[in-house]
Formats: structure tokens, C-alpha cells, sequence
């Protein structure tokens, strides 16, 4: 609809300043940034993916430990296939990398946690796979939390929507979920380097989330949204009627149904 449109456009716009900003001040600043001599502003030309995802993964752990006094473990995998063995490296801002794969930690640890928090067994661990081909370059991260069934889907992705209950605004306080906005904002985060965010789940067992990240360099410039008369029109225009037959809706009845929805 309508505002997820502008929000989408509105946050894009807010990334690309704050990157911005942030190379300037970086690289017109005093001297390189100590902690890292590499880097190129916030660009860190030999992003080592696998490091990312794991320092993802702890910061998450310590949330998700803090809620639930446990965390499910984390199994990493690679595959490059330019350079077998080697660990996958990216022309990335590791500080966006971070924020996807920390909002697909908690996502993930939360689901697994609540789906078993009345079993005796261990939690079955988060896994992450980071692959390397001749034009992506991606990860996934996969839990046994339970999934969503595919008519939610497309709704994950909006501002807002979440299942979780609305976090405390005490300053201080860091909640795991319930502002809705990890999902939309991380899929932002793919999409201004030409890469993407999907979300593949099997209802009743577990969610692969991926991201896409562009393998080349060369092809990750920047998306921005103009605003021209397209723009202009996605605005006026009101929806019209589906033109399809059956419009996807609640399931009726789902109370009295034997295969029960959340
Ligand atoms: N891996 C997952 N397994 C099950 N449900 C998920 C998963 N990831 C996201 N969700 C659902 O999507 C909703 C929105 O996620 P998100 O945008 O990160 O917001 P939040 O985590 O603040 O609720 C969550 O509330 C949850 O219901
Ligand atoms: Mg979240």
C-alpha cells in the first residue's frame, strides 16, 4: 500500500544519507580509522562474511540469552566457488551486513525458543550458509523454529507487523522483537547494493532466510528512488478491484478448523 511505499522510498533515502555522512566525516576526517586501517570510509574492501555472521550471531545470542536464559547454537558453512576452501570475502559496509544478519539472529532465535520452550531437547541450532558464485554472493541463515505459512509471508515485510509484544520505551532497554521493523529495514539494507532479502518458510518446521548480496563489486551501486511521475501515480491511483479469482484471505473459520491457525 501506499505508506509502505513512501516508507520503503523514505528509509532508502535515509540509508543512502547516513552512508553519506558517514564516508565523509570517515574519509576527510583526522587520520584513517584506527580500528580499522583497511577500511575505505565505512567499506571494508575484504568484508570476510563468515566473521560478520558470527559476531551477528553472538550479539544476538546475548539478547535472546537475556530473555530466555538460552540460545540455540550457530553452525557455519562455506562454499566458494571461485576459490574453494578459501573464507568468502565482500566489498561491503560490514555495519549494514550486520544489521541484516542481526535481525535474522533474533528472528530465528526467538522462533526456535518459543516453538521448544516446553521440550526437554535441545534446542536445534540456527545454521547459516555463506556461498560464493559467479554473481551472488549469499547467506542464509535457517532455524527449526516452526515456520510461517506462506500466506503471511508478504506481510512479514511490512513496517510494523509483528507477533511479538510491544517493547518497553524505558531508556536502556533493548528489546529482541516487537517493533516490526528488523525484516523491512534489512530487506532495504540487500536492496541498496543491487542484492535482495527472501524469506523461504516451511510451516510447522523452520524459515530459511537469505540474503543476496552481489558477488562484483562492480555491480553494487547504489538504488535510490526518484520521484517522477510513476511515483507520483502509485500515489493517486487507488487500488482497484482484484483481478484475480480468489483473493487470499483469512481461511474461514479457522477456529473451528481442525488444522488450526495461529
Ligand atoms: N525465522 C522466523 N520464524 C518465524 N517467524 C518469523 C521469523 N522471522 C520473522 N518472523 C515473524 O515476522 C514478524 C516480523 O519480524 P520483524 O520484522 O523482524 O519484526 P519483530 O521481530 O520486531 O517482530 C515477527 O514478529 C515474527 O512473527
Ligand atoms: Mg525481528
Amino acid at each position: 500500500c501506499n505508506i509502505q511505499y513512501f516508507l520503503d522510498r523514505f528509509y532508502t533515502n535515509r540509508i543512502s544519507f547516513r552512508m553519506l555522512i558517514n564516508q565523509h566525516t570517515l574519509l576527510f576526517g583526522n587520520d584513517t580509522n584506527p580500528a580499522h586501517p583497511k577500511h575505505i570510509g565505512s567499506i571494508d574492501p575484504t568484508c570476510s562474511v563468515a566473521e560478520v555472521v558470527s559476531d551477528a550471531y553472538d550479539t544476538a545470542k546475548m539478547l535472546c540469552e537475556k530473555y530466555y536464559l538460552a540460545a540455540p547454537e550457530l553452525k557455519i558453512e562455506e562454499f566458494n566457488m571461485k576459490a574453494p576452501k578459501k573464507p568468502i570475502q565482500a566489498v561491503y559496509v560490514p555495519s549494514h551486513l550486520f544489521h541484516m544478519l542481526f535481525e535474522l539472529f533474533k528472528n530465528s532465535m526467538r522462533a526456535t525458543v518459543e516453538l521448544h520452550e516446553n521440550s526437554e531437547e535441545a534446542l536445534p541450532p540456527v545454521k547459516a550458509k555463506v556461498t560464493l558464485g559467479k554473481e551472488d554472493l549469499s547467506i542464509k541463515i535457517s532455524d527449526r523454529g516452526g515456520g510461517v505459512p506462506l500466506r503471511k509471508i508478504d506481510r512479514l515485510f511490512n513496517y510494523m507487523y509483528s507477533t511479538a509484544p510491544t517493547p518497553s520505551l524505558e531508556p536502556g532497554a533493548v528489546p529482541l522483537a516487537g517493533f516490526g521493523y528488523g525484516l523491512p529495514i534489512s530487506r532495504l539494507y540487500a536492496r541498496y547494493f543491487q542484492g535482495d532479502l527472501k524469506l523461504y518458510s516451511m510451516e510447522g518446521v523452520g524459515t530459511d532466510a537469505v540474503i543476496y548480496l552481489k558477488a562484483l563489486s562492480s555491480e553494487s551501486f547504489e538504488r535510490l528512488p526518484v520521484f517522477n511521475k510513476s511515483a507520483w501515480r502509485h500515489y493517486k491511483t487507488s487500488p482497484e478491484a482484484d483481478d484475480w479469482s480468489n483473493p487470499s484471505k483469512e481461511p474461514r473459520d479457522a477456529s473451528k478448523s481442525k488444522y488450526k491457525a495461529r
